[in-house]
C-alpha cells in the first residue's frame, strides 16, 4: 500500500524535478508496468485487456446452441461438443436430446427421415419424444432442456 503511494508521489515529482533519488524509484515503477500517474489512459489499457475480453464476451448473448434456420424441419443438427442432438419435429417446435444412445453409449451419428440414428448397432430414435423407433434400444434418449430466444436456441 505504501508503495503505490509512493509511485504516485515520485511519478509526479520526477515529472516536475527529475531528482536522481526519485529516478530510481521510476525505475521501480517500470518494473511494476504502472508508467507514471500522469498518463492515465496508456497505463489503463495495459491493465484492461482481460477485462475487455470478459465484457465483450457478456455481450454476444450466453449460450446460444444454434440458430433456428440451422435446424431442418422434420431433421435435426447434432452438436457433438455438447452432446445435443437439436430436433425440429414440425415447424416452429423444437425438441433437443442427449446424443449418447440408450443403448451401449455410442454418441448418435447422424438425423435422417425423422429419426435420430445410431450407426454402432442400429437404433433410431423418434425425432419428437427421442423415443426409439427401431435398433436394440429400449429406452429414449435423454430429453434436453432448451429454450428459444428470438432466433436463438438456447440450452435452459
Ligand atoms: Fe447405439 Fe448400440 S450403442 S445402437
Amino acid at each position: 500500500m505504501t508503495q503505490v503511494s509512493r509511485r504516485t508521489v515520485t511519478g509526479l515529482a520526477t515529472a516536475g524535478l527529475s531528482l536522481p533519488l526519485l529516478a530510481a524509484c521510476g525505475d521501480d515503477s517500470d518494473t511494476a508496468s504502472d508508467p507514471g500517474t500522469g498518463s492515465g489512459s496508456s497505463s489503463g489499457g495495459g491493465s484492461t485487456p482481460s477485462q475487455a475480453e470478459s465484457s465483450s464476451g457478456g455481450g454476444g448473448g450466453s449460450d446460444a446452441l444454434a440458430s433456428t434456420s440451422d435446424i431442418e424441419v422434420g431433421g435435426g443438427t447434432i452438436f457433438a461438443d455438447e452432446q445435443v442432438v437439436v430436433t425440429q419435429p414440425s415447424e416452429g417446435e423444437f425438441k433437443a436430446f442427449n446424443t449418447t444412445c440408450t443403448h451401449q453409449g455410442c454418441p448418435v451419428q447422424s438425423v435422417s427421415d425423422g429419426t435420430i440414428n445410431c450407426d454402432c448397432h442400429g437404433s433410431k430414435f423418434s425425432i419428437s419424444d427421442g423415443s426409439p423407433e427401431s435398433g436394440p434400444a429400449t429406452s429414449p434418449l435423454e430429453e434436453v432442456g432448451i429454450t428459444v430466444e428470438g432466433d436463438s436456441i438456447v440450452l435452459a
